[in-house]
């Protein structure tokens, strides 16, 4: 189904560990609607190999290993994506997350901060650094878009979403305040993308993730958004038919974020009588 939306725009997309990542599915979408782009991961991920596969099946991307806490990987990565690319930068993907805590089961009032410093680093302050490295080499073609993931742990309370419910609302808060001072200056544009819960690595590893998966797929009238239709999300935010858009907090999520309750959530009480 493709449109040729991204015909002539380069970028660079961050996080796509396996078939399953958001990213991996986003560099399908961006490669066949005729984007050229880079593909990064973390050095260690990257050891898996997998990524290699996807970049031969994007026109054979270029994959140039970044750790996202490391200016110095950022700014080589930055400089080398503009080199192979043939010029300036139109789109960036942020699809990067990840919390110590969460992965040693530390519960949310007893945890460890040398990993919460590291949690916050790695999932938001890197967008920011990220931010600021383009900014400074001026790699934004004017109209670029650069997109981040996020969840609604950022604005409600999830208790097993943990620490990274703090690092998705500096996350948001991010791209509000850059997007004001990206877009003054170079009309670039930056949102955030509220996705769904999503049957990936990272997603999986949240506690209780099936029961996050199936309670937001029973409230949201349109059933939970996949990882495949956010990728087609993306893609529009990084095509010209979203100009206007930007220091959004976009939610991807099948209707759950402005849900009361479902009919089919409504079902599972009904039996309850009146108390
Ligand atoms: N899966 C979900 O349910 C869900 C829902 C909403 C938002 N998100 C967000 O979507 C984004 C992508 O996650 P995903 O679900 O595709 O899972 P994923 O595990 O496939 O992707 C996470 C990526 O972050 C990368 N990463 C971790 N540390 C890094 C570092 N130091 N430097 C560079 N890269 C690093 C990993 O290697 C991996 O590729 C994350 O921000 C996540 O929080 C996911």
């Amino acid at each position: 189904m493709s449109h040729q939306l991204l015909k002539g725009k380069r970028g660079i997309i961050f996080g796509a560990l396996d078939e399953k990542s958001i990213a991996w599915k986003t560099a399908q979408v961006c490669h066949a609607e005729g984007a050229v782009f880079t593909l990064t991961n973390a050095p260690i991920a990257l050891r898996m190999g997998a990524i290699n596969q996807l970049a031969e099946e994007c026109g054979g991307a270029k994959v140039i290993p970044a750790d996202v806490t490391s200016e110095e990987d950022l700014n080589k990565l930055i400089a080398e994506s503009m080199e192979v690319l043939g010029g300036k930068l139109d789109f960036v993907l942020h699809s990067v997350g990840m919390s110590l805590n969460v992965r040693k089961k530390n519960p949310y009032t007893d945890l460890n901060y040398d990993f919460m410093h590291k949690t916050l680093d790695i999932s938001a302050i890197s967008f920011h650094r990220l931010m600021q490295l383009l900014m400074k080499q001026d790699a934004m073609n004017e109209w670029g878009s650069i997109v981040a993931l996020t969840y609604i742990a950022a604005q409600r309370v999830f208790p097993d979403y943990n620490e990274m419910a703090e690092a998705k609302a500096l996350l948001e808060s991010f791209a509000r305040s850059f997007g004001y001072h990206y877009g003054k200056s170079k009309k670039v544009r930056v949102n955030t993308i509220s996705q769904s819960p999503t049957r990936t690595t990272a997603g999986s590893g949240v506690g209780g993730f099936d029961a996050f998966y199936n309670y937001a797929d029973t409230m949201s009238p349109l059933g939970n958004a996949s990882g495949e239709s956010c990728a087609d999300y993306i893609a529009s935010l990084f095509s010209d038919y979203t100009r206007m858009v930007t220091m959004q907090n976009l939610f991807h999520d099948g209707g759950f974020s402005f849900t009361g309750i479902s009919g089919d959530t409504m079902q599972m009480f009904a039996d309850k009588g009146e108390g």
